[in-house]
């Protein structure tokens, strides 16, 4: 059974090991160190039996937030683990308050932008060559969660 919670210093090996797999650039160990304990992050773990098979990472700025990251190992994928990270991240960043979340994609990312069109993500716009290494285009896609799952103000 595939348990999600946030990530804690057990799973950082692992998941700069994914980094180093799926991204350009990916994240240094510091660098994912600092965002597990960020006030503003949203990074959570998928685990099935304590091994990490995948996380999401979000920041929340006030109102809106930001997807930064997220992968599944690819003998996890088609699961719906992506989703399930999705769900929780988001949800966790509507009750801070953070009712929109954008996100930029690689354009040629087809599973990713799948992923995101399913959940409910739509195109926003588009930024020329944003992308190095190699270079490419960025889709910029939002979500709005539903009203009532922002924080109700005091
Ligand atoms: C993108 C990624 C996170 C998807 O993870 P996943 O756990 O396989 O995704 P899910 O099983 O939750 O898929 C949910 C939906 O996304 C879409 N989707 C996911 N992978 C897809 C693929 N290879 N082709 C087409 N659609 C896909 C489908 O609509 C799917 O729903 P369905 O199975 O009911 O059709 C995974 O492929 C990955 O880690 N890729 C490398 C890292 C990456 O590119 N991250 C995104 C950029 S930040």
């Amino acid at each position: 059974m595939i348990l999600i919670a946030p990530v804690n210093q057990e799973d950082i090996a692992a998941i700069c090991e994914m980094e180093r797999r799926f991204f350009s650039p990916p994240y240094s160990q510091s660098a994912l160190e600092h965002e597990k304990t960020h006030p503003d992050a949203v990074f959570l773990a998928a685990r099935e039996e304590e091994r990490l098979v995948g996380y999401v990472l979000l920041r929340c700025l006030g109102d809106e937030g930001e997807l930064h990251r997220i992968a599944v190992l690819p003998e996890w994928r088609g699961r719906g683990i992506a989703l399930g990270l999705l769900a929780n991240g988001i949800d966790l960043c509507a009750r801070r308050g953070a009712g929109t979340i954008w996100l930029e994609v690689r354009e040629g990312n087809a599973p990713a932008r799948a992923l995101y069109s399913r959940f409910g993500f739509t195109q926003e716009g588009l930024r020329k060559r944003y992308y190095e290494d190699p270079q490419e285009d960025a889709v910029i896609m939002a979500y709005r969660a539903p009203r009532g799952k922002e924080e109700t103000p005091c």
